[in-house]
């Protein structure tokens, strides 16, 4: 049985059926339902608000067959104490999967470890493993005719500013070595990655090709991908005015797009706040392809679904 909670998951194999699927469903979307779910019920448990996440997710398990519920913490016993551990055991006795959006990882974990069915991990402040599958998509749909080969992405360099101890950040160490790319991390020293995520590579070694920076133009210099995310996250709300202070060398403006490479994409996991970490002319430029990513998450969280499933066979 398969849990996706982070990005290095999947083996480089999988991640190519997950892209071939997701090629496929894009593609004859509205003609043909593939019965990946046929007679499953999943959840889509949240702790956290969403837009894009929650309803991909929803469309994409009714589209490919199965029962889809939306449970969050306030409306179950969870919120009156009830442990995590019985909740996992009695979900696993009614679904055939988990999607949880949480604040800490280890509540994830925690439902991958104590129940009995597969667990998609939907964000944490840790993690946000199918947003980097979808973003990588939409860049491999843009320099390949065949999404689904993984070659397109090798060697490419991202270029991530801002908040680089966040979740995205966290996700692209990760997902930058599980796709063979390079990532230049530029931002405040306060804001650097956490040990946690840097542990991560180094119990493999993996740290070659990643570089962290507070040279913002450095960072985006021959970038093929200019990557940024809110610099106030779910949770960090009481932090907002410092946050804004420090984060603002590192907005994405016109001037900073112009040294990365004439072809470089904007990419944002939204929501954006035009005038913050991007500037307006950036996000609604040619160059972006923000709409593209979010459109993705459907697509390609299918393939990730459906390989799921077929793990619990
Ligand atoms: N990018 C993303 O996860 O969006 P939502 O928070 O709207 O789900």
């Amino acid at each position: 049985m398969k849990h996706f909670l982070k990005e290095t998951d999947f083996s480089v194999f999988e991640t190519t059926e997950i892209f071939s699927l997701a090629e496929n469903f894009k593609k004859l979307r509205n003609r043909h339902t593939p019965p990946a779910l046929q007679r499953q019920s999943w959840a889509l448990l949240f702790f956290k608000s969403s837009t894009r996440t929650r309803i991909s997710f929803e469309v994409g398990v009714h589209e490919l067959g199965g029962n889809v519920l939306y449970l969050d913490e306030n409306s179950m016993q969870l919120s009156r104490g009830e442990s995590v551990s019985d909740t996992a055991r009695i979900l696993s006795g009614y679904l055939h999967g988990l999607i949880i959006r949480a604040y800490e990882h280890e509540i994830v974990e925690e439902f991958a470890r104590e129940g009995s069915i597969p667990v998609i991990n939907a964000l944490t402040d840790f993690l946000h493993p199918c947003q980097t599958y979808s973003d990588a998509f939409t860049m491999a749909e843009r320099w390949s005719t065949d999404t689904a080969q993984l070659d397109s992405l090798r060697g490419r360099k991202i270029a991530f500013l801002g908040d680089c101890a966040g979740n995205m950040a966290n996700s692209w160490i990760l997902g930058a070595h599980h796709f063979g790319m390079e990532l230049a991390l530029a931002g405040p020293s306060e804001f650097f990655p956490c040990e946690a995520i840097k542990s991560l590579l180094h119990k493999t070694d993996e740290t070659a090709g990643i570089q962290f920076s507070s040279n913002a133009r450095e960072a985006v210099k021959d970038a093929d991908v200019v990557y940024t995310d809110v610099w106030v996250s779910m949770g960090n709300e009481g932090e907002e005015a410092e946050r804004l202070k420090q984060m603002s060398p590192y907005a994405v403006t016109r001037a900073l797009m112009n040294e990365a490479k004439p072809d470089a994409l904007f990419m944002h996991c939204l929501p954006a706040h035009p005038g913050l970490e991007v500037a307006g002319e950036v996000l609604n430029s040619p160059q972006s392809v923000v709409f593209d990513q979010a459109e993705n998450r459907l697509h390609v969280q299918k393939g990730i679904l459906a390989v799921v499933a077929q793990s619990r066979r």
